[in-house]
């Protein structure tokens, strides 16, 4: 029994190690899209196109739910792919709501109106692609009145990571919170909305200053998940968990095990 866990390449593995922590007793089964990374300098078709073939790859290997641990397919394809029906007994879930739950200090699935909340400046990083779309201003317009939302988006961070070049990761994040300053000086609130950038979640914090409170989703989709999981026990699926890549398994391999500091070995998609 395995539920699907898809990102564009390594990012999604700060999802996955959340989730693993939170459901020890559920196995996963992970998907990375490395050939084709980075998705957030592509248009929404092309995210489109290659998150439902990786989807439908997760489906394909006995998967029922599949998390997008990934905000430029959860922006891009997610409502699409919802809207255009999904196969019987197949769900797909992303990882914006979950954040803007905790933002706004909702119970998980609380549907009521939108309301005012405590934070009124918030920061946004994340790719291109996922800016470009303004599906998280969307996504907490329907929950929250009143909060003013600076998006910086974060050319080449992801690229970075995903070459293991940690120390151009941080250079580029320090002038990305400068951009963003330039703009909000003083933002109370910070969403690391790409699954990438826990991996630099010191070197936010720290361009960013410890006053600043920053978000991001491992724990806080893993919370949701077993909240879900609860609710719907027959959506554990069947197949068995591991880690599938559409890239070079035995490099995708050694930056998975660097990041996640345990032996982690992927397979060929
Ligand atoms: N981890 C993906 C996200 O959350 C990165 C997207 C990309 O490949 O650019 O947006």
């Amino acid at each position: 029994m395995a539920v699907g866990i898809f990102d564009s390449g390594l990012g999604g593995l700060t999802v996955l190690a959340a989730a693993q922590k939170r459901l020890p007793d559920v196995d996963f089964l992970y998907l990375g899209d490395s050939a084709n990374a980075p998705y957030g300098v592509r248009d929404a078709d092309d995210v489109y196109n290659l998150t439902t073939r990786a989807v439908e790859r997760l489906w394909d290997a006995g998967c029922d739910l599949v998390i997008l641990a990934c905000n430029t397919a959860s922006a891009a394809a997610l409502r699409r792919m919802q809207e255009g029906g999904l196969p019987k007994g197949k769900r797909v879930l992303g990882v914006f709501v979950p954040l803007i739950e905790a933002l706004t200090e909702r119970q998980w699935g609380d549907n009521s109106p939108p309301r005012e909340v405590a934070v009124k400046h918030v920061a946004l990083f994340a790719t291109p692609a996922t800016v470009a779309s303004r599906a998280f201003q969307r996504e907490l317009a329907f929950r929250a009145i009143g909060v003013d939302v600076e998006a910086q988006a974060c050319g080449g961070v992801v690229d970075a990571i995903e070459e293991g070049d940690m120390i151009l990761a941080e250079a580029l994040v320090r002038s990305h919170v400068d951009a963003l300053r330039r703009k909000m000086p003083h933002p109370q609130a910070a969403i690391l909305g790409c699954t990438h950038y826990p991996l630099m979640q010191e070197a936010f914090q720290d361009a960013l200053g410890r006053d600043v409170q920053v978000f991001s989703q491992g724990t806080l989709v893993a919370d949701s998940l077993a909240d879900y999981l609860e609710r719907h026990p027959d959506m554990l699926g069947r197949g068995e968990g591991g880690y599938l890549t559409t890239g070079d398994a035995s490099r995708v391999s050694d930056r998975a095990t660097q990041f996640l500091r345990r032996q982690i070995t992927f397979a060929a998609a």
